[in-house]
């Protein structure tokens, strides 16, 4: 998918017109849907027409096209005033009401959309050259205009906002609401997101560049895209493009189809060659899997196979050139390929895993519960092995022959040949960086998987780990989940959680956000970045709810509540407190280096480090930091509002340093720090005055027995709560750690990949 150009044509000389056309429609005066083929507005320069046309069996949307005057059904709708909502073929009107109001009304009664708008003077709608229907004022002060209200299209001169979208059609027939969104994110970076109703995801600029190395500014806060009739596309985010035409004046169309690809289309009479409108990114299913509908591939993949639990019926299948990004279960840096297939196997939900090559770190492992956000990239330097059932006929060619989802390996060579134009260099551009949509179809098999499994009911557990995968919920089912937002289990990170119980009967933590101050696009932009993090050790988001100012966010229920309460409540020995340290530094190192790289945390503390049934830990609201403040981080170093909580927080908070992965090394270190001695940095801290604004208490306190003179310095400083059996030498090797991860210096801070490392190294360490 992305963005691609491609031609349309429409045989015509512009020369007749219906003789009852109107030119504008004044106060009092209305569009009759009986009349759609003769009563129309038509621009001046018979270019584009406004009225009623037939969306299905007696139905019909008011919307604007290109004019052509040999066949009155539009093939080339600009505009919608109802796409949702058509109306019926019988009585139905749109009026311009005395008030001033543009009103469409369906059969007589009910009004089923309306400008909105007011005035005394002698309005009057019109249709300009442009394409845009206006309604002024005499002296041309505009109260409405189409081009305010884009739905899937873009006309020349009609400029993308901060304050519009464009939204797919549901197909190439049916022009209702689709799944696929143009609009600028929050970080003023113009992206296409796909909103459908299991998950959303961004998917393009790819989610995996920062938006510098995608070429985008995210600077420009202007937030404005727009085309001329030239041909050349701009955005302020940086993007641009011209079509390979470009030049020549003519009518142009810029649409976001029904398959999320969006195409710049041009109308010229002089060409005869004819491009296919379908052409660009399309869908294709990995071996094994079939796309479920053929005519509405948004319905997904599914498998092809039954999936087995036991690892000795399950075999590999390694394909080259295709990465997934995210969804990952397990991380291993140094892995060897066979540790790597042993990991997939020892766990029923794994579906296959990504083995790559990263200069000087060796070989990574990372297992897939999902596979999603993939694309064919012929120069990725690694491998996906997909698991599937032993004796298996599938083979990697398979998804590169079904006729009609593979148009990427064509459309790459078919554009290698003629390097010279425009129009192919903007595209292999996107060949290299935009994906083949595994994302989409996969994401829908395994929401159809987990229906089914949850059915059969035998496998609830594995139904759990399963559904993963961003859902939208609306307001008044969390509502409900909540009973009313009525047990609140804790606060912070820019809202409140409660605990309540989906319709499914999951258990979920679900948060409230305090502020609403991003559109629901932006919101959705974020939020399906964050629902492709992934990891053991990382708490799942199931799902989000933007509804007017509403903002929830949806997690995963973990029964044995937040370290900290575990701290308080002494449950916790030493052991379980190795693992909850190691889990931890996974976490942080595998999104502070896999991942994008403003996903800090910023707010490491033992309220957000939480524990699942078997004392595993699992971090809470990352990239929280991002959608609770629209500061951004990509752009600077530097935040503008501080972060974080006293105690825990980094010395560059306070001297105003740039703000780095480091910060949550340090919060990590006074974690380490409670955990071992079981005080609270926090605790006492108020009461010294004069003292600086974050907290060395703890810190010099341990550094002050250990430095001291007695060899009994470990036990002075260990929480009484930990029986004396511990493990004397790893007990050690955490204060070491991190005393090490409090340096002031931010730069003789360990990286967190370091930190797990020493903590690894001496995991199957029996000395004690
Ligand atoms: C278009 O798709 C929507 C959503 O699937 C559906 O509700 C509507 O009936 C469809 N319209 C037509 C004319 O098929
Ligand atoms: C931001 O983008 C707008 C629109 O493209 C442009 O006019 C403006 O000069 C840009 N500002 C900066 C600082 O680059
Ligand atoms: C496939 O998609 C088409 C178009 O949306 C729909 O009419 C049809 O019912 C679907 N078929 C199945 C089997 O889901
Ligand atoms: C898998 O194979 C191993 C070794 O051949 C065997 O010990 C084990 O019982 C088998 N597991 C199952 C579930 O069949
Ligand atoms: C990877 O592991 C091997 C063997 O365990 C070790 O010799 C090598 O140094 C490791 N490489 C890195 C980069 O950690
Ligand atoms: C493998 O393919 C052959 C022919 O295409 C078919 O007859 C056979 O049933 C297939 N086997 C499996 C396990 O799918």
């Amino acid at each position: 998918m992305g963005f691609s150009i491609s031609l349309f044509f429409l045989l015509l000389p512009l020369s007749f017109q219906s003789s009852s056309s109107l030119s504008s429609l004044n106060k009092g005066s209305s569009l009759s849907v009986e009349k759609q083929a003769q009563h129309f507005i038509l621009s001046p320069n018979q270019m584009f027409c406004a009225g009623f046309f037939q969306v299905g069996e007696n139905a019909f949307s008011f919307g604007i096209w290109f004019n052509d005057p040999h066949s009155h059904n539009p093939i080339n709708v600009v505009w919608m005033a109802n796409r949702d909502q058509p109306v019926n073929g019988k009585l139905s009107k749109l009026s311009l009401l005395n008030s001033g109001n543009i009103v469409l009304v369906d059969a007589g009664q009910i009004t089923t959309w309306s400008s909105k708008t007011e005035s005394h003077a002698p309005v009057k709608l019109h249709l300009q050259d442009d394409g845009n229907l206006v309604l002024d004022e005499p002296q041309g002060t505009i109260l409405w205009q189409s081009f305010d209200f884009p739905t899937d299209t873009l006309l020349p001169d009609q400029p993308l906002t901060r304050f519009t979208q464009l939204v797919s059609s549901r197909s190439f027939t049916n022009h209702s609401s689709g799944f696929y969104k143009l609009l600028f994110d929050d970080n003023n970076v113009l992206s296409l997101i796909y909103d459908g109703p299991d998950v959303s995801s961004t998917y393009w600029p790819p989610p995996w560049l920062l938006s510098w190395q995608a070429g985008r500014f995210n600077y420009n806060s202007s937030r404005v895209a727009v085309f001329n009739s030239l041909g050349s596309f701009l955005s302020s985010d940086n993007y641009a493009f011209s079509t390979y035409d470009h030049g020549t004046v003519m009518p142009r169309r810029l649409t976001l189809d029904s398959d999320g690809n969006v195409r710049m289309y041009s109308r010229n009479e002089a060409l005869k060659k004819c491009f296919d409108p379908e052409r660009g990114r399309r869908c294709s299913c990995l071996p094994g899997y079939r796309v479920k509908n053929r005519s509405d591939w948004s319905y997904g993949c599914e498998p092809l196979f039954d999936i087995t639990c036991n690892g000795n019926e399950s075999t590999f299948l390694e394909i080259q050139g295709v990465e997934l990004y995210g969804y990952d279960h397990n991380f291993i840096q140094n892995s060897t390929y066979m540790n790597c297939l042993n990991l997939c196997l020892q766990d029923c939900n794994c579906k296959g895993f990504q083995y790559r090559y990263d200069e000087g770190q060796g070989f990574s492992c990372y297992t897939k519960l999902q596979l999603r956000n993939g694309r064919h990239s012929p120069g990725f330097s690694g491998t996906i092995s997909l698991r599937l059932p032993k004796g298996n006929n599938f083979s990697k060619e398979e998804s590169v022959r079904a006729e009609d989802h593979v148009c990427l390996v064509q459309l790459q060579k078919g554009y290698v040949t003629k390097p010279e134009n425009c129009y192919v260099r903007f595209f292999l551009w996107f060949a290299t960086a935009v994906g083949v949509l595994e994302l989409i179809c996969l994401s829908m098999v395994w929401g159809f998987l987990t229906r089914t499994r949850q059915k059969s009911s035998a496998d609830q557990q594995g139904y759990h780990v399963a559904a993963v995968g961003v859902r939208k919920y609306s307001y008044s089912e969390l509502k409900k989940a909540t009973k009313g937002f009525s047990e609140e289990i804790g606060r912070g990170g820019g809202g409140v959680v409660y605990k309540g119980i989906l319709s499914d009967e999951r258990h979920a933590a679900i948060k409230r956000l305090n502020e609403a101050k991003q559109g629901e696009g932006e919101f959705l932009a974020e939020v399906s970045i964050i629902g492709t993090l992934n990891h053991m050790n990382l708490i799942e988001m199931w799902g989000y709810c933007a509804e007017g100012k509403h903002r929830l966010l949806v997690y995963e229920y973990m029964e044995n509540g937040s370290l900290a309460k575990n701290l308080s409540s002494n449950s916790l020995d030493w052991s379980k407190r190795y693992n909850i340290a190691l889990g931890t530094a996974r976490v942080l190192a595998y999104l502070h280096e896999e991942c994008l790289e403003w996903i800090l945390h910023c707010d490491i503390k033992p309220q957000n480090i939480l524990l699942d049934a078997n004392y595993q830990p699992k971090v809470a609201d990352f990239g929280l930091s991002k959608l609770v403040n629209r500061n951004n981080l990509n752009n600077s170093s530097r935040f503008s509002m501080i972060r974080g909580t006293r105690g825990y927080m980094a010395p560059e908070w306070v001297y105003n340093l740039p703000i780095t992965s480091k910060v949550d090394v340090y919060s990590y270190g006074i974690v380490l720090l409670e955990m071992v001695t079981g005080k609270s940095p926090t605790i006492g801290v108020q009461s010294i005055d004069g003292e600086e604004s974050y907290n060395g208490r703890l810190v010099t306190w341990v550094k002050e027995k250990r430095s001291g003179t007695y060899s009994s310095w470990l036990e002075q400083i260990i929480d009484p709560a930990i029986e004396t059996n511990y493990n004397k030498f790893k007990m050690d090797l955490l204060v070491r750690v991190a005393l090490a991860c409090v340096e002031e210096s931010k730069d003789l801070r360990p990286t967190m990949s370091q930190v797990v490392e020493m903590l690894q190294s001496h995991e199957s360490n029996p000395k004690s």
